[in-house]
C-alpha cells in the first residue's frame, strides 16, 4: 500500500473492512515498529470510514497514555478502569457503547462523540498493551461487524 488505500467508494462497512484488512496485513507484516503500525492503522481506518476519532492508547504503568490517532486533540491519560478505554483494559474485552451518554464515567474528550467502540490489544502473553478507540458523531454507529473486524485488526498488531 502506498499513500492511497484501495477501497471501493461504494463499499458498505463490512465490504470495506474486508477490502482493507489484507492491505493492513501486508503493511503491518513489513514493519516491526508498534507505533508506526498503530499510526498507519489509525490513518487507514480514518481514511476508509471517516470516523470522528480513531486511535490508540498505550498501557504505561497503571495508566493509558495517548498514542497515534486521527481526529481532534484528546485526553492524554486515562486511569485503569476509568472511561470506556480504561474499562475495556480492566475487563480485557471489547466495549461497544451505542450512546455514550448512557455509559457511566464516559470521558468526553470531544463533545461531538455520540457512540464508540474500544478494543483491547494484547501481546503474545495475553497482557493488554493498549486499546484501539473509535468514536463516532452518530448514535448507534457501531455493530458486531465493527467488533469483529476491529478485533481482527488489533490482533495484527501483536
Ligand atoms: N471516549 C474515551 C476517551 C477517549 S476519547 O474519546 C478519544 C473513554 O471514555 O474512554
Amino acid at each position: 500500500m502506498a499513500e492511497s488505500l484501495r477501497i471501493s467508494p461504494h463499499s458498505n462497512r463490512a465490504t470495506a473492512y474486508a477490502e482493507l484488512f489484507p492491505q493492513l496485513q501486508s503493511l503491518i507484516e513489513s514493519e516491526a515498529d508498534a507505533i508506526a503500525n498503530q499510526a498507519n492503522v489509525s490513518a487507514a481506518l480514518a481514511q476508509t470510514f471517516h470516523f470522528h476519532w480513531v486511535g490508540f492508547y498505550r498501557v504505561q504503568g497503571d495508566e493509558l497514555v495517548l498514542g497515534p490517532f486521527q481526529g481532534p486533540i484528546a485526553c492524554t491519560r486515562i486511569a485503569k478502569g476509568k472511561g470506556v478505554c480504561g474499562t475495556a483494559w480492566a475487563r480485557r474485552e471489547t466495549i461497544l457503547v451505542p450512546d455514550v451518554a448512557q455509559f457511566p464515567g464516559h470521558i468526553a474528550c470531544s463533545a461531538l462523540s455520540r457512540s464508540e467502540i474500544v478494543v483491547p490489544c494484547f501481546d503474545r502473553a495475553g497482557t493488554v498493551t493498549g486499546v484501539l478507540d473509535v468514536d463516532s458523531v452518530r448514535l448507534h454507529d457501531f455493530s458486531e461487524t465493527d467488533r469483529l473486524w476491529l478485533e481482527e485488526i488489533a490482533a495484527l498488531l501483536v
